[in-house]
């Protein structure tokens, strides 16, 4: 049987200690965040770091996340901009996100963030029409599973070429391998991994930190 490594327990603790690197502001957000029952929407530590690294290695200036919640990946990405640089939240809750504007305040990332309340899609295409096709680094995508495919499509047309579209949740706790699973979300996921498998436009990386991370680099 085919294994990734599994990493729990001692060997956590000591990635923890040995790799992870947390901001004060971050760290109290995620003990916030852990109090609420929605809590496990939050990427994890790890991932954070994951985005912020990569967003830097392609001198990002222009991101956006599809999926806010109280914040955590958002900071991630904001302090990987530079101080002119601008990063574009979307998301339908404003109780969640009144959590992330605390903490990009906190953080002095506030000016860099410009948060959008509605549904994704609606705000993604705002952006296309405000000229942005092709002018952004990095997309995020980590909200609802049903329009995965929709936000695919419009975020790869707002990175330029050599830019990340990133999704979340790909492995969607190990369903998307049970095909006896046609839940809708499950189905959404499965579709958008199995279309991006040939898709000619991008490049393609699974990271298996957390429920799975697809990057796209956009040719
Ligand atoms: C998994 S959470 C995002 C977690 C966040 N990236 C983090 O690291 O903390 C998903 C978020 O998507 C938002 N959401 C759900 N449906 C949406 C939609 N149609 N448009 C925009 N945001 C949506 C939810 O309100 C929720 O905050």
């Amino acid at each position: 049987m085919k294994s990734w490594a599994k990493i729990d327990g001692a060997l956590a603790d000591y990635v923890d200690d040995n790799w992870l690197r947390e901001s004060p502001v971050k760290r109290r957000l995620r003990e916030d965040t852990a109090r609420l029952p929605q809590a496990g929407m939050q990427i994890s530590a790890h991932q954070g770091q994951q985005l912020g690294l990569l967003a830097r290695a392609i001198g990002t200036r222009r991101a956006v996340e599809v999926g806010t919640f109280t914040g955590y990946s958002s900071l991630c990405l904001a302090e990987a901009l530079p101080p002119d640089g601008r990063l574009w939240c979307c998301d339908v809750s404003e109780a969640w996100t009144n959590v992330a504007r605390r903490a990009w305040k906190e953080a002095g990332l506030d000016g860099r963030i410009e948060l959008t309340i509605g549904p994704a899609l609606g705000t993604l295409d705002w952006l296309l029409a405000q000229g942005l096709a092709g002018q952004l680094d990095l997309a995020f995508i980590d909200a609802n599973k049903e329009d995965y495919d929709a936000y695919y499509e419009r975020c790869l047309k707002l990175v330029r070429r050599g830019g990340l579209v990133l999704i979340d949740n790909v492995l969607w706790g190990g369903s998307v391998a049970n095909l006896a699973d046609v839940d809708t979300d499950t189905v959404a996921i499965r579709a958008l991994n199995a279309k991006l498998r040939t898709d000619e436009r991008v490049d393609l990386v699974l990271f298996a930190t957390g429920d799975g991370m697809t990057c796209a680099l956009k040719r």
